[in-house]
């Protein structure tokens, strides 16, 4: 989900100027942090262990207070507001939920309505109504959360952190301690609810992939606490600032960087589509469909009958380039299947090299906007030294004329 511009108008702008954090001990955690984190979008920040991540989260709902430097919130200084007030306008999110264990899940969801004295029905209403969004059966709301998976358990602490509306979500790992498929789920739940919300959210994990999922921003820690890189996570990919972003985007960047492209312009072609399976043509791909031209999966005329499995289908219309490959790889006749999700009907196929042939376009319109963009800096940059230099000989002349 990149994007080109980030917004740094409007409500809930988080600036950090030169923040450094040393605790008592003498363990230094950030150093000379500046970063802006835009209003309405999802910031991660991403790093190894102990690089200062969760010290950082916790100095914006000030549950740390900063060694130096300051941090503002559209514009106002954070240490000039109340701890308690902040907190409530914040939603806070920590990993494993953190769910009050002898609460119900309606319970948990309700903390921050509660402490804002809502009355009972509002908050039993309020409650209900999150329970919707984040996708949990009502049945859910009277068990406790140890009664819940881990994947529920994170839904009902993300909806307690939803509970007042805040303005602005902190997310310590959110999505870290659920099994691969269960955070993908949640991953898409997540960009699904931010679409409609659009939060200011600044998000923690240390798993580089999904910072380049969710991120509309992300900003990579060191060890020892300072900041390595911020950028889109296509900045990140294409001009990696160091050896270490280099590294930590990890080799398989190229990959990844299929993410960033739609599969809306792939050609699609048609192959031959039965409902039969003993009707596949000899030498040519089949396609087994219902009656309601949703695929099936292949049919091989050496095989009458057989049905051979779909493998992973893509949707033209919201799916990657990643998507796209990752579905004619697993293919067993090579080709990705496209299946609208608005139809859920076959629209075509597609080969892994037509989809490496679109690949190879794009990269050489990156190539080509970098370079625009080069010779734009350029530009700029002796402008404005004619600029200086203008203004410098005004200058003289003023001392000229003064002597
Ligand atoms: N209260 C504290 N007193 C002293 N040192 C602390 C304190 N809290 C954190 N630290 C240290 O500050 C550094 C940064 O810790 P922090 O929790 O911010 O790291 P992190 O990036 O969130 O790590 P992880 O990925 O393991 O959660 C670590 O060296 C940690 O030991
Ligand atoms: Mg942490």
């Amino acid at each position: 989900m990149a994007c080109e511009r980030l917004s740094t108008d409007g409500v809930g702008v988080i600036e950090f100027e030169s923040v450094s954090k040393t605790f008592r001990d003498g363990t230094t955690a950030v150093v000379d942090l500046t970063l802006t984190v835009p209003s309405d979008q999802i910031t991660v920040i991403v790093g190894p262990s102990g690089c200062g991540k969760t010290t950082t989260l916790r100095m914006i709902n000030r549950m740390i207070e900063p060694t130096s430097g300051r941090i503002l919130w559209d514009g106002t200084p954070l240490h000039s507001k109340k701890k308690t007030t902040l907190r409530r306008q914040m939603g806070y999110v920590i990993q494993s939920g953190g769910l009050f264990p002898h609460r119900t899940v309606l319970d948990n969801v309700g903390t921050v309505p509660g402490l804002l004295g809502w009355d009972k029905s509002k908050t039993r209403q309020r409650s209900i109504e999150l329970l919707d969004s984040v996708g949990l059966d009502r049945a859910l709301a009277d068990r406790y959360p140890a009664q819940l998976s881990g994947g529920q358990q994170q839904r009902v602490g993300v909806a307690r952190a939803l509970a007042a509306d805040p303005m602005v979500m902190l997310m310590d790992e959110p999505f870290s301690a659920v099994d691969p498929v269960v955070r993908a789920e949640l991953h898409e739940f997540f960009l699904g609810l931010q679409r409609q919300l659009s939060k200011t959210i600044v998000l923690i994990t240390h798993d580089i992939d999904e910072a380049i999922k969710l991120g509309d921003q992300v900003a990579i820690l060191r060890v020892g606490g300072t900041l390595a890189q911020v950028g889109t996570p296509q900045q990140l990919l294409d001009e990696p600032a160091d050896a270490f972003v280099e590294g930590f985007v990890g080799r398989d960047r190229g990959y990844r960087a299929l993410s960033f492209s739609s599969a809306a312009n792939l050609p699609l072609k048609r192959v031959t589509a039965v409902r039969d399976p003993s009707l596949a043509r000899p030498g040519e791909p089949t396609l087994v469909v219902d009656a309601d031209a949703r695929p099936l999966g292949w049919a091989d005329a050496e095989r009458p009958g057989q049905v051979f499995q779909l493998g992973a289908t893509f949707d033209p219309e919201q799916d990657t380039l990643r998507a796209a490959l990752d579905s004619a790889l697993t293919s067993p006749v090579g080709l990705a299947v496209a299946v609208p999700t608005a139809t859920d009907r076959y629209a075509g196929v597609v080969s892994a090299a037509d989809i490496l042939a679109q690949v190879t376009q794009s990269r050489a319109a990156l190539a080509e906007t970098l370079s625009i963009r080069e010779v734009e800096a350029e530009q700029s940059t002796s402008e404005s030294s004619a600029e200086v230099s203008s203004s410098r000989s005004a200058e003289d002349d003023n001392a000229m004329r003064a002597s």
